[in-house]
């Protein structure tokens, strides 16, 4: 494992070099996208100078080395969350894929009319809306976890929520628009804990990049995230299932490699992962997030989670001194997301000012728009950490911030 050196990382990433607006870029919107280290640019561009080939179709030899580079990253996948199998890894387009994968094939097989599905208050509403629209098709019921002020969820309003008709639970790992880390592994074991076990599906798009997982440790039933969020391409992510599951799903979608033999009669589907794999992927971004995974890798998670960690103290004392700032999210445990409203202003404006600086901030409702009705705001200004910031970034954005405010008010 490198030692943690954040000098060689941000020379890793050569965004982090260009001016934006005639400023140096403070890029604090990492929870949308992040950038991208030269390690994963270079693959990119080998990827197509040498190698651009379909995968699992071909004799040739192109064919092949893609193949194995593209079956390479499953086994990293597997690896890096700790997967028994390396086919319980489906390569998906990004976590909202693998959330309505998991929705149309496990939900409309396994939850019917009455039955209920619990996520909670603070989802992205990629993990909300595939629900509803299974509820509206299947008549089942959608039951929300409550969550206090600080934006953490309601542990015993969770254990009330259950009933014989629970079928599935859904709830964030790290929440986007505050940062909560919820005790991911707590709430597994009460669902697994009921009468019959509820399987549980997490969103880990927020995680992965911050914490290290462990998906047998947590014996987690579906596991997703996105390959964009941890430094990689983007079309890329994960539907992590537990093999039982999701060989009892039916496939996703009809095309090539998801089929074992088709006839005008009858087709059969072919086995894990690639039953739910229909069609030719995202073969570069498969084959280049391999080099985010070892990227990630040789810095090492826990190393990161410390870097980010004391960073995200730090930002919060800083930002915590400028007046009129209102936190929202003050969870006890957090990860890498500072989202806040400044009393007067609309987060907007602060966010044009910010970019009119070279820095680069989130606002609006960051696709969480119960959390916002919940807070009763329209938005917030979110600043998403990542291990390339640093405390100057820091203090350049507490800079930046007063002097918005001072235009707006
Ligand atoms: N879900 C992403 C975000 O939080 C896009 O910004």
């Amino acid at each position: 494992m490198k030692a943690f050196d954040i000098q060689k990382i941000r020379a890793d990433f050569p965004i982090l070099q260009r001016e934006v607006n005639g400023k140096p870029l403070v890029y604090f919107d990492n929870g949308a996208t992040t950038q991208k280290p030269r390690q994963v640019i270079d693959a990119i561009s080998h990827y197509y100078s040498q190698m651009n080939s379909n995968v699992h179709r071909g004799v040739h030899y192109l064919s092949q080395i893609s193949t194995d580079a593209f079956e390479v990253t499953r086994r990293k996948l597997q690896d890096f969350i700790h997967a028994k199998h390396e086919h319980e890894v489906i390569i998906t387009k990004g976590t909202t894929e693998s959330i309505n994968i998991v929705a149309t094939c496990f939900g409309r097989t396994f939850i019917g009319e009455g039955d209920e599905i619990i996520i909670s208050a603070m989802e992205h509403h990629s993990n909300i809306v595939p629900w509803q629209m299974l509820c509206d098709e299947k008549g089942c019921v959608l039951k929300v976890i409550p969550m206090n002020e600080r934006g953490e969820l309601d542990q015993e309003a969770y254990k009330s929520l259950f009933s014989s008709k629970t079928k599935l639970v859904a709830f964030t790992y790290v929440s986007n628009a505050l940062g909560t880390i919820n005790p991911v592994k707590e709430m597994i074991d009460v669902a697994h804990s009921q009468a019959v076990s509820v399987p549980v599906l997490v969103d880990a798009a927020q995680a992965v990049q911050h914490i290290a997982l462990d998906v047998q440790a947590l014996d987690v039933d579906f596991l997703v995230f996105s390959g964009h969020k941890m430094y990689g391409p983007t079309g890329v992510g994960v539907l992590y299932g537990k093999e039982d599951l999701l060989n009892a799903m039916p496939p996703y979608q009809g095309g090539g490699d998801m089929i074992k033999e088709v006839t005008f009669a009858k087709t059969t589907y072919n086995e894990l992962p690639f039953k739910f794999e229909a069609g030719t992927p995202n073969i570069e971004a498969g084959i280049c997030l391999n080099e985010a995974i070892d990227y990630i890798n040789e810095i090492g998670l826990d190393q990161i989670k410390a870097y980010e960690d004391e960073l995200l103290a730090y930002a919060t004392a800083a930002l915590a001194e400028v007046e009129g700032v209102r936190f929202i999210g003050t969870a006890a445990e957090k990860s890498s997301v500072i989202s806040f409203v400044v009393d007067g202003t609309h987060p907007y404006d602060i966010g044009v000012l910010l970019d009119k600086m070279g820095i680069a901030v989130r606002t609006g409702h960051h696709c969480a728009q119960p959390i916002m009705e919940f807070y009763g705001i329209p938005g917030t200004v979110r600043a998403s950490l990542a291990m390339y910031n640093t405390k100057e970034e820091v203090d350049a954005l507490v800079v930046g911030l007063k002097r918005a405010i001072g235009m707006l008010l």
